[in-house]
C-alpha cells in the first residue's frame, strides 16, 4: 500500500472531485476507444485487409504503400476521400494514375474534376496531410505508390499526439498516484504508458525514415500504453466508489 501525499486519497476527496475525476476518465476512455476505430480505420485498411492493423499495415502507413498510392487510396472505395467523388470520375482518375499520371491529361482532364470536387478544400498549403491538387508537381508524388510520410507528415502527426497524450496521461496518472494501488502497480500506470508513447513516436520517424523495420516499435509502444491504461482507468474508479477512505 503506499497512498498519495500526507496519506491523502481520492477516495477521501468530496463528492463533485469524485464526480469530475469519473467523468474524466470516462471521457479519456471513450477517446481510447475512439482511437482504435480510427486506427483500424487509417491503418489498419492500409494492405487492403480491414482490421486490426497488422506490422505491414503500420510498415506501408509510414514507409509507403508499395501498391497503391496515396491518392488512388483516398478516392477508392473506403478511402478517407471516396465520398468526394463519382463513380464514374473515380474511375477516370483511377486510369489517369495507372497510366502514370502523365501532365497532359491531367490538364486537360483532371484539373477540371479536381476544381469542381477537391479544390475547395486542396488549393492552398494549410494543411500538411492535404496533398494541393491544383498544382501538378506537388500532386505527382500522391499518384506514385511507395511513398513514405514526409517529415513535415510526420512532424504534423506527432506534434499533435506528443503535445497532448502526454497531458491526460499525467492527470490520469496523478489520480493513480492518489490511491492505495501498490508502487508496482503503480509504476505500471504512470510510468509505462508514458515511455509507450516516446517509443510510439520515436517508432513512426524511424519506420518512415530508417527502415520499415521499426515498425515493431510502433506496436510494443502501443502495448505500453494499453497495459498503463488498464489501472489507470480502474483503479480511481474503485478507489472513488467502492472502497472508500
Ligand atoms: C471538405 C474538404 C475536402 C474535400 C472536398 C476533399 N478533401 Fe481530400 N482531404 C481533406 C482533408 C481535411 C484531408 C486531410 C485529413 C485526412 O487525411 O482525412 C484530406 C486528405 C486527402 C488526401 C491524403 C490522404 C492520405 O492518406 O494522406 C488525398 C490524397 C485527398 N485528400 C484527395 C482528395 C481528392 C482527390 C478530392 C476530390 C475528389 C478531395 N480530397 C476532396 C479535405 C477534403
Amino acid at each position: 500500500m503506499s497512498p498519495g501525499p500526507e496519506g491523502f486519497t481520492l477516495g477521501q476527496a468530496s463528492l463533485p472531485m469524485r464526480l469530475m475525476t469519473t467523468l474524466f476518465l470516462l471521457c479519456v476512455a471513450l477517446g481510447f476507444v475512439s482511437a482504435q476505430i480510427n486506427l483500424m480505420e487509417r491503418v489498419g485498411r492500409e494492405d487492403g485487409v480491414p482490421g486490426p492493423p497488422s506490422l505491414r499495415d503500420v510498415q506501408w502507413h509510414f514507409a509507403g504503400n508499395p501498391r497503391q498510392s496515396r491518392l488512388a487510396r483516398a478516392i477508392s472505395p473506403g478511402g478517407v476521400m471516396a465520398m468526394h467523388i463519382s463513380g464514374e470520375e473515380r474511375a477516370e482518375v483511377l486510369g489517369w494514375i495507372e497510366g502514370g499520371a502523365p501532365e497532359d491529361i491531367y490538364r486537360a482532364r483532371m484539373l477540371p474534376i479536381f476544381e469542381s470536387r477537391c479544390l475547395g478544400c486542396h488549393a492552398t498549403a494549410d494543411g500538411v496531410r492535404m496533398p494541393i491538387l491544383g498544382d501538378f508537381d506537388q500532386i505527382r508524388p500522391v499518384t506514385q505508390p511507395g511513398q513514405a510520410m514526409t517529415v513535415a507528415q510526420l512532424a504534423l502527426v506527432t506534434h499533435q499526439h506528443a503535445l497532448s497524450i502526454p497531458v491526460f496521461l499525467v492527470l490520469l496518472g496523478t489520480a493513480l498516484w492518489l490511491t492505495h494501488a501498490a508502487t508496482g502497480i503503480k509504476v505500471i500506470g504512470m510510468v509505462l504508458p508514458l515511455l509507450g508513447t516516446m517509443i510510439d513516436l520515436s517508432c513512426w520517424w524511424l519506420t518512415a525514415l530508417v527502415s520499415p523495420a521499426w515498425a515493431v516499435g510502433v506496436f510494443a509502444g502501443g502495448v505500453m500504453m494499453g497495459l498503463g491504461l488498464i489501472p489507470l482507468l480502474t483503479v480511481p474508479l474503485w478507489e472513488m466508489w467502492l472502497r472508500r477512505g
